[in-house]
């Protein structure tokens, strides 16, 4: 049978070798006698298979030490309840609206506390990403929310937004591991890795160590916190 080249935004097409490379690892991963599904998640052949994703991850990033990596659950979608459950201590935040999945993270900020879109293309239906040099920031916001790439709209970040020192929260669903990136400019780097990395419904954050602190919104489960 033919393969059909998916040129699908994510899940996409993915390289033959990876497949074959899985395929053949299905009945015997490692001479563990069974595949990685059916392992338990807790065994020494699965801390391996993550911590090397992690350490790949690391090299090819290079993700400073005090910067966690996290592999989730929830796809990207999750994050935009766990940004602000995790990270609103003043209860305030700033998005810049470029897009479906900006708006849609935005409103589901607005669920738990003061979310502001200090900018939006909406009014050219996101066909261009708003000057970003001089925004009106909020005092107390306790982040800056961009989504990096607009899957639908095509348009990108060429350079950050200034967020005069707070912290930067990024979406890279659809740009992750398309380019070198310096990732001390981020509080939180995360995306969903169906386009670039992997399966749907996994998702990556790599998370700012001092981010990660008990007082999170009261009510927030236990999972739901970094
Ligand atoms: C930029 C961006 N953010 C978030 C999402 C939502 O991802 P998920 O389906 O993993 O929740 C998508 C999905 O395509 C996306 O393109």
């Amino acid at each position: 049978m033919g393969r059909v080249y998916n040129f699908s935004a994510g899940p996409a097409v993915l390289p033959e070798e990876v497949l074959k490379e899985a395929a053949e690892e299905m009945l015997d991963y490692r001479g563990t006698g069974m595949s990685v599904m059916e392992m338990s998640h807790r065994s020494k052949a699965y801390e391996e298979i993550i911590q090397t994703a992690e350490q790949d991850l690391r090299d090819l990033m290079n993700i400073p030490d005090n910067y966690k990596v996290l592999f989730l659950q929830g796809g990207a979608s999750q994050q935009f309840a766990m940004i602000p459950m995790n990270l609103m201590k003043n209860g305030v935040a700033d998005y810049i609206i470029t897009g479906q999945w900006a708006k849609k993270a935005y409103q589901e900020a607005k669920l738990y506390g003061q979310a502001n879109a200090i900018a939006s293309s909406a009014d050219k239906t996101f066909s261009y990403i708003p000057d970003c040099s001089d925004l009106p920031i909020s005092e107390n916001a306790d982040y800056v929310y961009i989504c990096e790439n607009n899957t639908i709209y095509g348009t990108k970040y060429k350079t950050l937004p200034n967020t005069k020192g707070k912290t930067l929260v990024a979406d890279v669903s659809s740009c992750f591991l398309s380019e070198p990136v310096d990732v001390t400019k981020y509080g939180v780097i995360y995306g969903g890795v169906q386009k670039n990395i992997g399966p749907a419904g996994v998702v990556i954050v790599i998370i700012r160590e001092d981010l990660i602190t008990e007082d999170v919104l009261p009510g927030t489960p236990t999972m739901l916190r970094y």
